[in-house]
């Protein structure tokens, strides 16, 4: 009898072991690696078009979520929350924050002193993660999310953003042909662009950075700054990280397709082009070989831009 019973407590401590291994083997195959979290920051005020885009962008980051850990900060520039986005952040069940930053004195741009809010609270968690910004009005693919999960530490990548730009996208013109070796070097040679003469030609959507470098450099705070010209908020945050000394890495899948659009609902005055399915190697096809070839919407990058790496 108690030969048995000690038998059977075996065979329960077994199958409970069995069980336990398991289910957490399942766990982690449906978990995030790591417990490293993409911080989406969406600045956002009260427009007709802003419920609907929420909702589009919510849902896709709920997809998302069951892939990857996602910490979705959603900033209203008013003095008080919103109750119907409040009980739309708490039916999409994406892990989220939603407070308030309400811009002091409108400067010309938009959503600044926000994402600076939102950069605050990155800094003093102690989670690390990669940070990127997703505007109220942009439209993502759920994979998005898991490749940008991809960054690594003190590093920051950049990839194009549809609907902006002549060719229907704006970002970095790649040659991928090289991205499966690891320890080879790319450089961006082209841009695809509409305000040609910034360094980084990319939208707000098409940059990303791991949490760690916004304190790589002491001397350095990454924040926007309403001093930048009219469309030189991303490209000079962007220098900003540089500066840092933070490594420039590609993912070859975000800039093989597009995999956001920004104002997905209105087609911007510039785009002239579009390709139906997104790929970007018809841009690449298009590329001008030489300075005299160059048209609007095309330029060459600065040969002082870093060389980057590829995300595995
Ligand atoms: C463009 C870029 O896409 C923005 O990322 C950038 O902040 C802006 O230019 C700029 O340089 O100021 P655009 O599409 O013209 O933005 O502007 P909106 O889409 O109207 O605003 C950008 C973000 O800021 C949105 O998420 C919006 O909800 C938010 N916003 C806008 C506020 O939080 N407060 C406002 O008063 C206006
Ligand atoms: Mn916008």
């Amino acid at each position: 009898m108690a030969r048995a019973a000690s038998r059977s407590v075996g065979i329960v401590a077994a199958l409970g072991i069995v069980y336990f291994f398991g289910l957490s083997g399942l766990l982690r195959a449906a978990a995030p690696a790591g417990n490293s979290v993409v911080y989406v920051v969406t600045p956002t005020h009260d427009r007709l078009t802003r419920f609907a885009a929420l909702v589009s962008l919510g849902q896709a980051l709920a997809l998302a979520a069951t892939r990857t850990n996602i910490l979705w900060l959603v900033v209203e520039d008013a003095d008080e929350l919103d109750p119907a986005v409040s009980r739309l952040l708490a039916d999409l069940r994406v892990p989220h924050e939603y407070f308030t930053s309400h811009t002091s004195g409108k400067g010309e741009h938009r959503g600044v002193q926000q994402r600076n809010a939102a950069l605050d609270l990155i800094q003093q968690r102690a989670q690390a993660g990669v940070v990127y910004f997703a505007d109220d009005d942009n439209t993502i693919r759920s994979e998005l999310v898991s490749r940008l999960a991809r960054i690594p530490r003190d590093s920051f990548t950049v990839f194009p953003v549809g609907n902006q730009g002549y060719f229907g996208l704006e970002g970095p013109v790649v040659d991928t042909s090289h991205a499966t070796d690891t320890s080879a070097q790319a450089r961006i040679v082209q841009w695809c662009c509409d305000l040609c003469r910034r360094r980084w030609n990319v939208d707000m959507a098409g940059l990303a950075f791991h949490s760690s470098v916004l304190t790589l450099s002491p001397r350095l705070a990454i924040r926007f700054s309403h001093e930048s010209e009219p469309g030189f908020l991303e490209t000079d945050v962007l220098s900003l990280v540089e500066d840092t000394g933070a490594q420039f890495v590609l993912s070859q899948q975000l800039v093989d397709a597009v995999y956001v659009w920004h104002d997905s609902t209105a087609p911007t005055a510039v785009a002239a082009f579009y390709d139906a399915d997104w790929v970007t190697s018809a841009v690449l096809a298009r590329r001008p070989e030489s300075k005299e070839q160059i048209v609007r919407g095309f330029s060459w990058a600065q040969d002082s831009l870093p060389s980057a790496t590829w995300v595995p």
